[in-house]
């Protein structure tokens, strides 16, 4: 019985393998007959109730049934997976010129992009572009800027002073002015290190190296320990300017100056000059800034370069005696850039809100 039972569970199964469409076929099948419950599980279940001898027959006939149903079960999957898989392949197809995903990029500050577009107009106008240390000594940040110690000027500056090891003395700018030396500095461990409070220091180290005539322009970061406010920051950036020549007005400045903010705001703007205090510039003055029935906005300081400033650099002034004359400036690079995007409050600048920096 079991045995007629194996040869039509065998039959049975072949032509089910046969007739079999696709995968879920097979697998039917497979559980129909070699499954936990499946037929032929069914018969070796049974044979522990046989005696020895029909046991071991019906056990190796039901054990090449079952090897012989599991190879053509396995042929045929693999056939059907393979005919999945080509059928696939002719349909996808890569289309290599589909433009690809957009990459994600950074993009850079606007401080950056301001300041970049302040270089081009005044390189455009034949001045160079310098750029001087942010840790500074005593000396060039004011006393050869004409603002000697225990001098009230030097209050304008809230100052953030370092407190510098030996060690790292070497590694920061040398007080190397031979002006310095000559008032009665000693080199290097007396003198006093500190942030620069601004870009001013850079007209010393410049004019040190190099004779006039010169047009220079130096963007740069400064520090000053002051309340922060919609316009004040702790760390800011200015823009100094400096020409010397033999015949330099103040109306030379004036016109440089109109034109430079001419091509940077692309827009009506008003200027005005205050008359003004800088220990290192005479006269002094202030250029406060508004767009057309906007508010005045004090944008830079500047002057005619003071003759101590001249001397502090190894050059003679005066230029009618046959020395040098120039003016000078500082203006504030955020400011500038608030101005020219109508931003309210300097902050944001360094806030890191991607909001606020996204929209450059
Ligand atoms: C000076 O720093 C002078 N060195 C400028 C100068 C250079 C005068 C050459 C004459 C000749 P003052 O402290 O006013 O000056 O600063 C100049 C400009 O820097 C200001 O008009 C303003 O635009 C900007 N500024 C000053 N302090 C801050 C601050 N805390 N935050 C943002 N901007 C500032």
């Amino acid at each position: 019985m079991a045995k007629i039972n194996l040869k039509n569970l065998k039959v049975e199964a072949k032509k089910g393998i046969e007739k079999a469409d696709n995968l879920k076929d097979l697998d039917e099948i497979f559980r129909k007959y070699l499954g936990k419950k499946g037929k032929i599980t069914l018969i070796f279940n049974s044979l522990k109730k046989l005696p020895l001898n029909k046991r071991k027959k019906l056990g190796r006939e039901a054990n090449l049934v079952k090897i012989g149903l599991e190879k053509l079960i396995r042929e045929k999957t693999q056939k059907f997976k393979e005919e999945i898989r080509a059928e696939s392949l002719g349909k996808e197809k890569i289309d290599i010129t589909r433009p690809g995903k957009k990459v994600k990029i950074g993009h850079l500050h606007p401080l950056t992009l301001v300041q970049r577009e302040v270089e081009e107009i005044f390189q455009s106008m034949g001045f160079s572009v310098i750029t001087g240390p942010e840790v500074e000594t005593e000396w060039y940040n004011f006393d050869a800027l004409n603002i000697p110690k225990d001098h009230p000027a030097r209050d304008m500056w809230d100052t953030f002073w370092l407190k510098v090891e030996a060690d790292q003395r070497a590694r920061l700018p040398s007080p190397e002015s031979k002006a310095s030396g000559g008032q009665g500095y000693q080199r290097g461990l007396t003198q006093k290190f500190l942030l620069r409070t601004h870009t001013s220091p850079v007209q010393i180290r410049y004019m040190e190296k190099h004779q006039p005539p010169l047009r220079i322009i130096v963007p740069g970061r400064c520090f000053r320990h002051e309340a922060t406010d919609a316009s004040h920051e702790i760390q800011f950036y200015q823009l100094e300017g400096l020409v010397v020549d033999k015949n330099i007005s103040a109306a030379n400045f004036r016109a440089i100056i109109e034109e430079f903010l001419k091509r940077f705001l692309k827009t009506d703007i008003e200027i005005r000059l205050r008359p003004s205090f800088f220990p290192f510039t005479e006269p002094s003055f202030e250029i406060d800034v508004r767009r057309k029935k906007g508010k005045w906005v004090e944008m830079m300081g500047a002057g005619m370069v003071h003759p101590n400033v001249f001397k502090a650099a190894g050059l003679i002034p005066n230029a009618p005696a046959g020395g040098w004359q120039g003016f000078a400036f500082g203006a504030g690079l955020d400011r500038l850039a608030m101005l020219k995007y109508k931003i309210n409050d300097i902050r944001l600048f360094y806030s890191g809100d991607l909001r606020f920096l996204k929209q450059f």
